[in-house]
């Protein structure tokens, strides 16, 4: 039942940010990137996310939110931020999810809705060459 798993698309890579106004005018003012979202609050993911908008895909800037935020810690390590996950598209997270764990992964907690509005889960980086991987179902037909 593993054999019709499908790997999408690249959707985005993710970067932790210190300061998400910083991060922002970086984007804009050096890298003349043109098209990017207001920061919103994603409160039960602990981030505050902007999208730097391409036409490849998108740069995900995430900001730790409150104090219990799970980037916090990457933050510690990497105080000027860094480029924290990417994120790969699926047709459905829940087959993914168990397909991926059939293949001896640690996928970390069950499918949450993500900053695209869509359930997501993340893999254990230690099983995946050290990159945190986070897979995002995604409905074409949008
Ligand atoms: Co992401």
């Amino acid at each position: 039942m593993d054999d019709d798993f499908k790997l999408g698309a690249m959707n985005h890579v993710g970067v932790a940010v210190p300061d998400m106004t910083e991060a922002i005018a970086f984007y804009r003012d050096v890298m003349s990137a043109t098209d990017i979202t207001e920061p919103k609050v994603l409160a039960p993911q602990g981030v505050t996310y902007a999208f730097v908008n391409l036409p490849t895909g998108q740069v995900e800037l995430i900001e730790p939110y409150g104090e219990t935020s799970p980037i916090l810690k990457f933050l510690e390590r990497n105080p000027k931020g860094g480029q924290h996950h990417m994120c790969f598209e699926v047709e459905d997270i829940h087959h993914a999810k168990s397909v991926m764990e059939n293949r001896g992964m640690r996928v970390l907690g069950e499918p949450r809705i993500g900053a695209h509005g869509t359930p997501v889960v993340f893999l254990h980086p230690g099983d995946a060459g050290g990159v945190l991987i986070e897979l995002m179902e995604i409905h074409k037909e949008h």
